[in-house]
């Protein structure tokens, strides 16, 4: 079986081509290298085909010179804040790319698809653990991409021989174990990693966004999901596709949370370093808590996260960053 990986020489989507090499599955890697890595691919050892998902004409050639079973599609701009700024960049290349990617895939005859979305479609949300029935208000355009491709995907599974599973993720953290990969994004906004740039004297301090919100110690709370347990979800998706599952969507969290001086404290610990911290105002649209209900995933499709441990997925982030920019 090939399975077409869009976005696979980024963070996520390079611990997924990892999984599913293990898994026995051949990989063909398609990335523009906006923001992911040549070399990471190459440690890998997948094919790589450097093009992007809004050309039509490479896809269509792609489709043609390889036999696709199935697409994983990470590929996706995933800048909340530059999406605020920026909303057409989003637009064209979360919706109109994806949406080139499915026209592609329909005329190639390659019906089944898993698709990267995010608890970032829920907006701000009623209550918590949010499971997967919760209303969908984003509050972004990165959340609004998200979701009208996942309404695109319901409408082409009742219109077309078409089938798709949506995962949404919480927060992506952690990396493979064995250090061989981790996350990398320029510029980096995720907690964990500036967290541990920190760390590495390579920031002055990391900013905690408000300490006055209705959480246990007063900082956000998240669920942070380790990457791998990401990429098995996706072998898990594929699998119930390609034994006839029909569309669905799926929460990818654990369904707890931690908070961010939770973070750093658990951070300190693993690296033995001060990690300077400072207290700024909240930021806007930053919800108190998000925390995702996975119990669906486990239900259907037998997911069973290995590293709910906020100590295994900060060891093994500290690992990467040692190396990567130790
Ligand atoms: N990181 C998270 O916590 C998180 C949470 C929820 C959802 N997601 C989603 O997961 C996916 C992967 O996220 P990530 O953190 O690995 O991001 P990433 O930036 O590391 O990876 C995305 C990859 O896609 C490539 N890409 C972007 N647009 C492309 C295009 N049009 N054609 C070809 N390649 C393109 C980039 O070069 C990059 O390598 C994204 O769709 C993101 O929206 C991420």
């Amino acid at each position: 079986m090939t399975i077409l990986v869009t976005g696979g020489a980024g963070y996520i989507g390079s611990h997924s081509v990892l999984t599913l090499q293990q898994a026995g599955y051949e990989v063909i890697v398609l990335d523009n290298l906006v923001y992911g890595h040549q070399d990471i691919v190459e440690v890998l050892g997948a094919k790589l085909i450097v093009g992007d998902t809004c050309d039509r004409t490479l896809l269509q050639q792609l489709f043609t010179d390889y036999q696709i079973d199935a697409v994983m599609h990470f590929a996706a701009y995933a800048y909340v804040g530059e999406s605020v700024t920026k909303p057409a960049k989003y637009y064209h290349n979360n919706v109109i790319g994806t949406f080139t990617l499915l026209e592609a895939m329909r005329e190639a005859n390659v019906n089944n698809f898993v698709f990267s979305s995010t608890c970032a479609t829920y907006g701000v949300p009623d209550s918590v653990p949010i499971k997967e029935e919760q209303s969908q208000n984003p509050i972004n355009p990165y959340g609004m991409t998200k979701l009208m491709v996942e309404k695109i995907l319901q409408d082409f599974s009742h219109a077309y021989d078409f089938r798709s599973v949506c995962l949404r993720y919480f927060n992506a953290a952690g990396a493979d174990p064995q250090g061989r990969l981790g996350e990398d994004h320029h510029p980096e906004t995720h907690l964990i990693p500036l967290v541990l740039q920190t760390a590495l004297g390579h920031r002055e301090s990391v900013a905690i966004f408000g300490t006055d919100y209705d959480t246990p110690d007063g900082s956000c709370v998240r669920d942070y999901i380790h990457v791998l347990d990401l990429a098995q979800a996706h072998i898990l998706a594929l699998e119930y596709l390609l034994a006839g599952g029909k569309t669905d969507v799926f929460n990818l969290g654990n369904g707890n949370g931690f908070s961010v001086k939770q973070v750093i404290e658990t951070a300190r610990q693993i690296t033995g370093k001060e990690i300077p911290a400072t207290i700024s105002d909240r930021r806007a649209g930053d919800p108190p808590a998000l925390v995702g209900s996975g119990e669906k995933a486990r239900h259907i499709l037998g997911w069973q996260p290995q590293y709910s441990d906020l100590t295994d997925i900060i060891t093994h982030a500290w690992r990467w960053h040692q190396k990567r920019h130790g």
